[in-house]
């Protein structure tokens, strides 16, 4: 049985109604709020390594400036998304060491390498679209602050898509090696991108609550599927092979079917051993010692402008 507060909620969230920071909720929606969104936040920050890996290489002045600018975009996400998950009652502090000490997870998707300039722009066709389908839905989830921040993070993502389908069709009408550069980036991140939405529905272990709580609005595996649909046709009009033999379009589900994911994979990444995943950890281990001066300099700043207004 409810409780008459818990059913209350429930009403609203029914309702399509927001729920806001101080509103009643119960503790298990907080926590989920808080693991998602801090989770997402984490996976904005960490995602700025690959790519900005190829800043100092990018080809041109212009690709230079562009992806310097959507580096820094991810930087922002971040940002509203840590101060999203604040108003719940965490401190940026706390997920911070959640991040370091490996209790918070990010997304999988970060623990693959950039070998090639190509990889910058099969992150933003592939990663950033499949980021994209995750995303837009959530601009209707039922808790405010995570609803609001989707909405500007949508319209930037939307644009880091077009910039790496731009980078695509660049290579592809470029030289031989330049389209098999291409080919290559999709080979490696295709799979990579369709893990990004999560397990199996069978293996969801969050899908059923969070679905009644609108803090998601669609399975792993219907995201996984548009994604599919949406993508395929993209590859198709590059010229390039998609890498799943099983790939084919199913007139009667009016979907493309496809081949088993290589879930094994997928969960080694989430273990800890991804091809990248003690660098990521090391990096971000590294930032936040190199700040450890700032931030010191900070609090001893606070502290003696406090004692000024004492005296
Ligand atoms: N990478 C890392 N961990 C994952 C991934 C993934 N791609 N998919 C699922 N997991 C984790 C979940 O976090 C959960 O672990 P936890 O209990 O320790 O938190 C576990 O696997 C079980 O999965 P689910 O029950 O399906 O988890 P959930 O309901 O949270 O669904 C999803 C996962 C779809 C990623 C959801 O959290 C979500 O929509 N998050 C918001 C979007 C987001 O974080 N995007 C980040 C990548 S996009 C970008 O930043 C550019």
């Amino acid at each position: 049985e409810m409780a008459p507060e818990e059913r209350a909620f429930q009403e609203k969230i029914d309702a399509d109604i927001k729920i806001e920071p101080k509103e009643w909720m119960p503790e298990g929606y907080r926590k989920t709020l808080i693991r998602q969104i801090s989770q997402h936040a984490h996976s904005e920050i960490v995602g700025q390594l690959p790519e900005g890996n190829w800043i100092t290489r990018a080809p041109t002045l212009d690709r230079k400036a562009i992806l310097l600018a959507k580096v820094q975009d991810e930087a922002g996400h971040g940002l509203y998304l840590y101060c999203a998950a604040e108003t719940l009652g965490i401190s940026r502090d706390q997920m911070t060491e959640q991040l370091l000490s490996g209790k918070a997870k990010y997304s999988s998707i970060f623990n693959y390498p950039t070998l090639t300039w190509a990889d910058i722009g099969a992150i933003g066709w592939l990663v950033d679209g499949a980021a994209i389908m995750n995303q837009v839905p959530i601009q209707r989830c039922s808790f405010g602050p995570y609803s609001r921040a989707m909405i500007r993070v949508c319209k930037e993502e939307s644009f880091h898509q077009r910039q790496g389908y731009d980078i695509m069709m660049k290579l592809v009408k470029g030289t031989d090696a330049q389209k098999e550069m291409a080919q290559d980036a999709l080979n490696r991140w295709w799979h990579p991108a369709l893990m990004m939405f999560g397990p199996p529905d069978a293996e969801s272990v969050h899908s059923a609550q969070s679905m009644a709580w609108k803090i998601k609005m669609n399975t792993n595996d219907e995201l996984r599927q548009k994604f599919v649909d949406e993508t395929v046709p993209q590859a198709d009009y590059l010229g390039l092979k998609v890498p799943d033999p099983d790939l084919k379009w199913n007139e009667e589900r009016g979907h493309y079917d496809f081949g088993e994911i290589d879930w094994n994979e997928f969960y080694e990444v989430l273990k800890g051993n991804g091809p990248c995943n003690a660098e990521r950890m090391a990096a971000r281990q590294k930032a936040w010692n190199d700040g450890a001066w700032f931030r010191d300099g900070l609090m001893a700043h606070a502290k003696k402008r406090e004692a000024r207004k004492m005296a």
